[in-house]
Parts: C-alpha cells; sequence; structure tokens
C-alpha cells in the first residue's frame, strides 16, 4: 500500500546528509534513548497528566525548573507554539495592548489575534523608545535570538519594562541552548519575565518538544491553565520523555557547548576567509548564518550547492543559508561543511536591497483582520486595502505589512522586487 509520506522520509533519510538542520538530535543515537517507540503511553494512572499534572511529569518538570534556575518550566509536545500562547494568556489575560518586536514569529501573531491582543509595533532596535511612547502597553514581545541568530539587548529591554512594572516576554524558540554556552546568552539570565523555548531546534529533543521557562514567579501558578487552553489533550509522550532525557543529558555534559562554540567559530572563520559575511552585532555562537550574496550567490543557490555537497542546511534565502550546529553533529557533518564552504564559487557580491518602508498605518484591529473573511488579489489592485496576513520577504525577515495594515504604494513596490505577486487583503 503505497504510503507517501513515509516514503518519503525513509528515501530523506537514506540520501545520508549530514543534517544542519532541525530537530537538534540529529537522529543522533547518542541523544536519546532508542527505545522512545515502544513508550509512546497515554494518560494512565502511573504516567500523569500534563495539563493536571501531580506524578513523573510534575516531577519532570519540577528538575527541569531546578536546573535552569526558573520559577516554573512547563513542558510542551506542541512546540514553542504553545509556549508562545500561553505566554500571551498569562501576561494579558483580559487583552490589551503589546508593544511588539516586528521580528515576529506567525505563531505570536496568531495568539494575539485569538485572544484579542493588539500589537503595538517597534523596529527591533527602537524597542526601548517606542516603549516610552507608549507607556499603555501591559507588556514588551521580543524574538531573541531571531532565524538568523542575532541577539536583542534584552537588559535593556527588560530593565525599561521593570521600570514600569510590565513583564518582558521572549520568543527565544531558537536559543534554548543559549543557557549552556559561555557567555550564557539566554534572555532569563538578562531579566526576561517568560521565554518559549524549541528545545527541539537546538537539543537533543523529539521534533514538537518545547519549554515554557518562566523568571517571574507571579506568572507560575496559572501556567498550566494556560498552557491547557490551547494544547491537545493528547500530548506525545516519547515527546515529553524525550524533553526529560534531553535536561538530564545536559545535566551530565554541563559543558557540550564548548567544544561547539569552538568548532562553529573554525567554521565561521572558514566562511569569511572565502569572502561571506556574517551578521553584525551580538549573536548565538552556535548558528552558522552566511551571507552568499557578499561573494555573489543567492543563499538558495548555496543551499542547493551544499546539497551537492551532502550537507542539509536548515533554511536559505534571497542572501543568506542558516545553518543549525549542535553536539549530536558528527566531526564527519563538520568536515563535509568544511568542503562545502570551500566548494562555493566566489564571485562579485550581489547588489544592496533598498531600504525598508516605513511602518504602514493600522487600519483594522489584528484579531479583526486574521479572522474576517478575505481575498486574494493581484499586488498591483492591493494599493489602499487592508491587509488580512503578514507580507514578509527575507531578508530582512521583517514584515513589510501586517494584518490590519494598510498596504501602502511603497509596501507594494517593495514587495514586488522581492517576487510576490499576489497577497491576501480584507473583502
Ligand atoms: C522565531 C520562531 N518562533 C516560534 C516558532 C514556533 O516554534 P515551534 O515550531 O516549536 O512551534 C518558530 C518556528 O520555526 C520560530 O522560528
Amino acid at each position: 500500500m503505497p504510503a507517501p509520506l513515509y516514503d518519503a522520509l525513509v528515501h530523506h533519510r537514506n540520501l545520508g546528509r549530514s543534517s544542519f538542520h532541525t530537530p537538534g538530535h540529529k537522529n543522533n543515537p547518542e541523544a536519546l534513548p532508542q527505545d522512545l517507540y515502544s513508550l509512546d503511553f497515554t494518560e494512565l494512572p502511573d504516567t500523569d497528566s500534563l495539563f493536571d499534572a501531580s506524578g513523573p511529569i510534575m516531577q519532570a518538570e519540577k528538575l527541569a525548573s531546578e536546573f535552569f534556575g526558573t520559577a516554573r518550566t512547563c513542558f510542551s509536545a506542541g512546540g514553542c507554539t504553545l509556549c508562545i500562547q500561553a505566554m500571551f494568556r498569562l501576561a494579558l489575560p483580559e487583552g490589551g495592548k503589546v508593544l511588539c518586536s516586528r521580528v515576529i514569529h506567525r505563531s505570536a501573531v496568531n495568539a494575539m489575534a485569538l485572544l484579542g491582543i493588539e500589537p503595538v509595533w517597534a523596529m527591533p532596535d527602537d524597542m526601548v523608545k517606542t516603549l516610552n511612547a507608549n507607556m499603555d502597553v501591559r507588556a514588551v514581545y521580543i524574538t531573541s535570538p531571531d532565524y538568523y541568530g542575532r541577539l536583542m539587548d534584552v537588559e535593556a529591554i527588560s530593565a525599561a519594562c521593570r521600570r514600569i512594572g510590565i513583564p518582558l516576554l521572549v520568543d527565544c524558540a531558537h536559543g534554548a541552548h543559549l543557557m549552556f554556552t559561555a557567555p550564557k546568552l539566554h534572555p532569563l539570565a538578562y531579566g526576561a519575565s517568560m521565554t518559549a523555548d524549541s528545545a527541539h531546534k537546538t537539543l537533543g529533543v523529539l521534533t514538537g518538544g518545547a519549554w515554557l521557562n518562566i523568571g517571574d514567579e507571579r506568572y507560575a501558578a496559572n501556567a498550566k491553565s494556560a498552557m491547557a487552553l490551547f494544547g491537545s489533550t493528547s500530548p506525545s509522550y516519547p515527546v515529553m520523555a524525550s524533553l526529560d532525557c534531553a535536561r538530564a543529558w545536559l545535566q551530565a555534559n554541563p559543558n557540550a557547548f564548548l567544544p561547539l562554540q569552538e568548532k562553529v567559530a573554525e567554521i565561521k572563520e572558514l566562511a569569511q576567509r572565502r569572502g561571506m559575511a556574517l551578521p553584525e552585532g551580538k549573536g548565538d555562537p552556535v548558528r552558522i548564518t552566511l551571507n552568499t550574496a557578499s561573494i555573489g550567490l543567492h543563499g538558495t543557490e548555496a543551499a542547493e550547492l551544499f546539497r551537492k555537497a551532502g550537507v542539509e542546511p536548515e533554511y536559505a534565502d534571497a542572501d543568506y543559508v542558516v545553518l543549525i550546529a549542535t553536539p549530536f553533529n558528527t566531526e564527519k557533518d563538520f568536515m563535509r561543511l568544511k568542503n562545502a564552504i570551500e566548494g562555493l564559487p566566489c564571485g562579485r557580491p550581489l547588489p544592496a536591497h533598498p531600504p525598508l518602508p516605513v511602518l504602514p498605518p493600522v487600519k483594522e484591529g489584528l484579531r479583526e483582520a486574521v479572522l474576517a473573511p478575505s481575498v486574494t488579489v493581484c499586488l498591483s489592485k492591493a494599493v489602499g486595502r487592508i491587509a488580512a496576513e503578514a507580507a514578509c520577504p527575507c531578508p530582512p525577515g521583517i514584515p513589510i505589512v501586517m494584518p490590519g495594515e494598510l498596504i501602502t504604494k511603497e509596501a507594494v513596490e517593495f514587495l514586488r522586487r522581492y517576487g510576490f505577486l499576489k497577497i491576501n487583503v480584507l473583502k
């Protein structure tokens, strides 16, 4: 009988490429016990229940919380998406406004729409300034690190939040491992109130496993009910067990990221010697983000060449290739990656991108815009309409319009340059 998804996965495995993408376990048998399939149970008298935990799940979460130094840590088998939903619910149970960095994942936009929360948008470098001009917001929400591994100034933003007594929520989907780097770069160490950590992306955890990490005690008591509002009543036990195992592994191997940092530094030096630029500013020391546009190659073209060299990247766009390395990558993986980088043809840099248009005016609430009936129109017919979806060219990975915003002539021109042809607008 045909089983196309299963067959595709087997086919992909048989390609034998080195994984520089999620999940962080890299299918390495050293990351996780091999018998997780045989442990796919459900809520039974001796296996506990995720949203009503009083047995082994509660104990496993407590061990994680003690190890991470949090006020509370909750398991999620529904990815970081569930943790992001819970953070918004905990911080704004009655709705209201949140100051949001424009670098934002769609899970956060959808969560705000579902909960009737209204974003006030700011560019990542303008958070504190915009906060001072919008003192009626009830929380601040940022993404740090972002997909490219860039870190925000969490310390300055959390200090500004503390001054006016509001929480700082951090999408740390790509940074669960930053508790284990030297220096420690995790947002909780810099004053974040809560973080949503996709453990499955950068640690030895099965896909879907994530932690809601609560730093501020005030949000600890209601955490489970906030998670239960959105979570499936059938969370995967192997996924939850992998979160437990990953914590135990990290406790046994607390310095596992240090040799990885050295390896990644070598890779980055090699790429720079070959003419590739790296993102500027403070970043994740183990995220490998190569600007191949600086050697005349689109990131997507470079990614194809990497695949031919046996290396599967996490992501590629017009300018960048992003690779996720973890302690579960092997020496062979790094050797292949070095060869792949050395094999990239070097040419003249691609032309620079035009500056971003200014943020457009908001014409409709986020909830109304996301949930109201919409229609797809050609970009040329979109000027003056109200967006029903985000349009986000990469780079810069910053949405040019968000649901509810007016589609301006400048936005249309910008999007057209990036190959956008259509957009969803409100009817
Ligand atoms: C920045 C960011 N936030 C949140 C998420 C959602 O995480 P998850 O897939 O674990 O639900 C992702 C997923 O790619 C992401 O890149």
